[in-house]
């Protein structure tokens, strides 16, 4: 297909196999080497770009993406062989060694210090969590990126978004760009270009962020002939509020609901999980209706929907149905969706003032962590301050995510302390079966889920998990 595109200030025009990564059209077709690739599967960061002047991964990214945006690789960043403040401020700390994840590095930093000049050091710790230096360490990185933030205002140009990124890969009366070899991709802006695309291309794939889509594909765990992209869809990303309940479109992204107030007063048990979710690169694209569309057991946001008694929109151009989440996700993987039909969103009914939310995930590292076991907690209370209804929802410790009513019955009028808790954690032992894989074993995670729910109590509030607790594994 014939690709436009923005790179490092100049306009270009080329013509790519649609589904070909946005890495390998940079390094093999164009010779941007400075791109690197380390994993190929989003977990390194080696491979980050400035999209629209958002830091994104190019090894998940199509060419079919690259369409009108504004694109900057590390050539671009000090195009006059200056060198660029960020790229200055690692030179002075030392903070390069092999200097293979520094691109990447430098790039993420660059977004970071456009968005917040003056970030803490947490906030830049942050930042880098899914790019990794397994040389330099992460202290001298940090400096550097905190230095950078205090002697020089950003020179980027990239902060703003494209005003009107040229959209729409469907020319020529819906076909696809694809003329070179490579599947065929379809990025529709409108759900009126959608219906149609999914109505004659039953087979086609569709795919929001890609994080996992575009992982599967590279790995051969899928193949799909054709592939459908949602992200430029406006009407699947809106977040929209009613009296009594918020409407999520599925095509939101985990950093949107993470940013986003309503979300923030009513749900801040999504929040928490959000924030434990793979790394800020993931987050920016990865979105809400594909971590339902994946089904995984390890889902962060699944436990959160389930306790927040979340309904599934799903639609096609037949019309829309409403699904509990428990009846949309059928098992590991799988979900009620029918050939022709997408998540448009998420309904989530606002709860009662003073209810308590809880989440917790643990993992086996703080950043980019499965979880191991995770608990979402969504509590009520009566008028004299005992429980009245807990709802309780365990990731990661069954084929889907884990309700266990007696361990909730056992739980209605008591009041939420330590006491009741140690009462109450050896039923979650007896009613789960967990199983043994690469990450941990059954008897682990069976004792680790039991231990979440003697955190329930904390200190009153609701916890603010912004980090996944890692425990030994034994
Ligand atoms: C490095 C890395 C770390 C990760 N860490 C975590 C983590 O900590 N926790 C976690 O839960 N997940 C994690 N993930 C998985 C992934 O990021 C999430 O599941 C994410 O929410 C998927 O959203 P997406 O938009 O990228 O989905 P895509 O990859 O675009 O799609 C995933 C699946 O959903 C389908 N789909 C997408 N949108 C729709 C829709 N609207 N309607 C119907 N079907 C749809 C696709 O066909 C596909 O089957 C990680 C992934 C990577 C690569
Ligand atoms: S190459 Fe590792 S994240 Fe892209
Ligand atoms: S400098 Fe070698 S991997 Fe970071």
């Amino acid at each position: 297909m014939k690709i436009e595109f923005e790179l490092n200030g100049q306009p270009i025009c080329l013509e790519a196999a649609a589904d070909r990564r946005a890495v390998d059209l940079l390094r093999e077709d164009l010779g941007l080497t400075g791109t690197k690739e380390g994993c190929g599967t989003g977990e390194c960061g080696a491979c980050t770009i400035l999209v629209d002047g958002r830091s994104r991964l190019s090894c998940l990214m199509l060419a079919s993406q690259l369409q009108g945006r504004r694109i900057t690789t590390i050539e671009g960043l000090a195009p006059e062989g200056q060198l660029h403040p960020v790229q200055a401020a690692f030179a002075r700390h030392g903070a390069v060694q092999c200097g293979f994840c520094t691109p990447g590095m430098v790039l993420t930093a660059v977004d970071l210090l456009a968005r917040h000049p003056r970030p803490r050091a947490d906030e830049v710790v942050n930042a880098v969590s899914g790019n990794l230096c397994r040389c330099t360490g992460y202290q001298k990185i940090v400096s550097a990126v905190m230095d950078a933030g205090d002697t020089a205002p950003m020179p980027c140009s990239h902060q703003e978004p494209a005003p009107n990124p040229t959209p729409c890969a469907i020319p020529d009366g819906g076909r696809p760009g694809g003329t070179t070899a490579g599947r065929p991709v379809w990025m529709p802006c409108t759900l009126d270009d959608l219906w149609p695309l999914l109505a004659e291309h039953p087979q086609a794939r569709v795919f929001a962020g890609g994080t996992d889509l575009l992982v599967w594909l590279r790995n051969g765990k899928i193949d799909a002939p054709a592939l459908i992209g949602l992200e430029r869809i406006d009407a699947l990303r809106d977040i929209t509020e009613t009296a009594d309940a918020v409407r999520i479109g599925a095509a939101a992204t985990h950093e949107t609901l993470l940013a986003d107030p309503i979300l923030a007063r009513h749900f801040p048990v999504l929040q928490q999980a959000l924030r434990t979710l793979g790394s800020p690169h993931i987050r920016h694209v990865g979105t809400i209706g594909g971590n339902l569309a994946t089904a995984s057991p390890a889902g962060d946001t699944l436990p959160p929907l389930h306790v927040l008694d979340a309904t599934v929109t799903v639609q096609s151009i037949q019309g829309t149905r409403h699904l509990p989440i428990a009846s949309f996700i059928t098992g590991p993987g799988q979900t009620a969706l029918m050939p022709g039909e997408i998540i448009s969103a998420v309904i989530l009914p606002k709860p009662a003032a003073g209810t308590r939310q809880h989440f917790e995930k643990v993992g086996l590292r703080q950043a980019m962590a499965c979880a191991v076991a995770s608990l979402a907690a969504v509590v009520t209370f009566d008028k004299a301050g005992a429980i009245d209804r807990a709802c309780l929802a365990w990731g990661s410790v069954g084929p889907t995510v884990v309700r266990l009513p007696d361990v909730e019955a056992a739980l209605s009028g008591r009041w939420l302390d330590q006491e009741t808790l140690d009462a109450v954690r050896p039923l979650v032992s007896r009613h789960l079966s967990p199983i043994s894989d690469v990450r941990t074993g059954a008897d682990y995670r069976r004792r680790v889920a039991g231990n979440l729910l003697l955190r329930l109590a904390g200190d009153g509030q609701t916890h603010q998990a912004t980090a996944v607790r890692v425990e030994q594994a034994s």
